[in-house]
């Protein structure tokens, strides 16, 4: 059950086939409350930038669990005030069992890995958003019978979510297809550790086609095409992105029963439309839904909940 007790998780690469397998199940478990985890445990959210459903699910997944969490907002702490970040992790590791973290550098979030001896939990960065995608391969999982072999494809940025979701797909044996403008691909680095997890068995593909991308995709999937901290770029963008918009159109290219995915905030007539986000392929809902099982069962893991 504790596989991953102590553990931090800074990136998916952190996870192995089988403990993505094992999450996903515990994940399952605790959602049909066929499993009950109690553990009484204390986690500290340290978030640099906005957040619903990350903030709540997580707050709600440690509640469930019989634990606790502090909100410590960097507004109102010293960080805000330049504490260095080895002498605020070295402080929190001392009150708290465990430390999500929202930022923007993923060398922050490391730094407070490597000076708090809690685990740590990526709760996105500008390079990663791995709780987000243990919740769409959840979903993805409980839409079809096996996603192994499966393609999913995302049209849009290759940002964190992008990042993510290639390592996710390549632990899970899913084809992943990455469509973005010629400019914004995702992180090469991140490609190549997801490539070598895949190592030729499923395939990973970045294009800057989106309709060669989406035919025979299982699952489409997008997000903002501007993220958090990219809000100056914006209108710049919207022009370039409008060929990646998720339309029924584009949709239609899928295969006929394709699930479509967004991790949330979405705005309606950029990256997807309005059709296409309360038509009846979107499992949206369900998707952020599953924020809560599947970060239950991250905090129960890490923590050894019983
Ligand atoms: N998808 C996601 O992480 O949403 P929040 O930014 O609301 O947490
Ligand atoms: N790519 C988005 C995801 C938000 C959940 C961002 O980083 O803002």
């Amino acid at each position: 059950m504790a596989a991953l007790l102590g553990r931090d998780l800074l990136s998916l690469a952190d996870l192995t086939p089988t403990e993505l397998q094992e999450l996903l199940q515990l994940a399952t478990q605790l959602k049909s409350q066929q499993l009950k985890l109690r553990c009484n445990k204390v986690l500290g959210l340290l978030f640099s930038k906005a957040s619903t459903r990350t903030r709540v699910s997580f707050t709600v997944a440690m509640y469930q669990l019989g634990g606790q969490v502090i909100d410590l907002n960097p507004n109102v702490t010293q960080v805000s005030r330049g504490e260095p970040v080895q002498d605020t992790a070295r402080v929190l590791e001392r009150y708290l069992d465990v430390l999500a973290i929202r930022t923007f550098e993923q060398q922050e979030l490391a730094t407070f890995a490597e000076y708090a001896k809690i685990p740590v939990i990526n709760a996105l960065t500008d390079l990663e958003h791995p709780c987000q995608i243990l919740a769409d391969l959840l979903t993805a999982q409980e839409c079809f019978d096996s996603i192994s072999g499966l393609t999913l494809t995302y049209v849009g940025d290759g940002n964190n979510v992008a990042n993510s979701l290639m390592l996710g797909c390549a632990l899970a044996g899913m084809n992943v297809r990455i469509a973005t403008p010629s400019g914004y691909e995702p992180n090469p680095q991140v490609v190549a550790q997801a490539q070598a997890i895949a190592d030729g068995k499923t395939e990973i593909l970045l294009t800057n086609d989106p309709e060669l991308a989406t035919k025979g995709a299982s699952v489409l999937y997008t997000d903002v095409w501007a993220s958090m901290g990219q809000e100056a770029e914006a209108d710049d963008r919207f022009p370039i992105f409008q060929p990646y918009q998720i339309s029924e159109q584009l949709l239609s290219l899928a295969e006929p029963n394709a699930i479509v995915l967004h991790c949330l905030p979405a705005h309606r007539g950029e990256e997807i439309t309005e059709e296409v986000i309360e038509g009846s392929q979107s499992r949206v809902w369900q998707q952020a839904e599953n924020r809560l099982h599947v970060q239950k069962a991250l905090l129960a893991s890490i923590l050894g909940a019983e």
